[in-house]
């Protein structure tokens, strides 16, 4: 590509992206929208499949299908560049709750992930053959989900 060419792609990529990218002092922030974003897309499903395994909402077997499939691809898409180093709490206090042990320690919370994602497959498989199997496996969910939590994010 000619520098001209190379010039007004990347000008048309600022307009598309927003003026995040371009601003170092926050390098940060489209990442961390990204990955909290992710979360309440997680909540939000969670949050379907948790009110009708209590009973507060009708089971709908589509509608609870769609849910589990929704944490499914979530919990098993590659979201790593929404977590680069030095994107923590410490760093960067006020702006994440992510603590940089989830850097230090790393696996560690990949390892939770990877219970999450087979937490979110075995919901996934039944969640529309009965609301007593959203209610047997929704445990395992909400356990993944609260042990990241309680190791790698800050309390509010
Ligand atoms: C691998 C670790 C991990 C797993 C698994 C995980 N979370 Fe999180 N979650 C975090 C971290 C770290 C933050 C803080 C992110 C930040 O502030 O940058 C967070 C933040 C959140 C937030 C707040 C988002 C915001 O806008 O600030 C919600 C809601 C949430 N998680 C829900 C969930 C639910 C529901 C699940 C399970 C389906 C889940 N999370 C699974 C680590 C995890």
């Amino acid at each position: 590509m000619s520098p001209r060419i190379l010039t007004i792609f990347s000008l048309v990529l600022a307009a598309i992206i927003g003026p995040g990218l371009a601003n170092a002092a926050g390098e940060f922030d489209n990442a961390i929208k990204s990955r909290k974003a992710v979360m309440t897309l997680y909540a939000w499903n969670l949050g379907q499949l948790g009110a009708m395994a209590k009973g507060e909402a009708d089971y709908d077997p589509q509608a609870a299908k769609t849910a589990a499939e929704n944490i499914r691809i979530l919990a098993t898409m590659n979201n790593g560049a929404s977590w680069p180093q030095g994107s923590d709490s410490t760093a960067l206090p006020g702006q994440t709750r992510a603590k940089v042990e989830a850097w230090t320690t790393y696996p560690e919370s990949a390892e939770i992930n990877k219970q999450l994602a087979a937490a979110a497959i075995a919901m996934a498989e039944v969640a529309d053959t009965g609301l007593e199997n959203v209610q047997a496996n929704i445990g395992a969910i909400g356990g993944a989900c609260s042990a990241c939590h309680t190791k790698f994010r800050e309390s509010e």
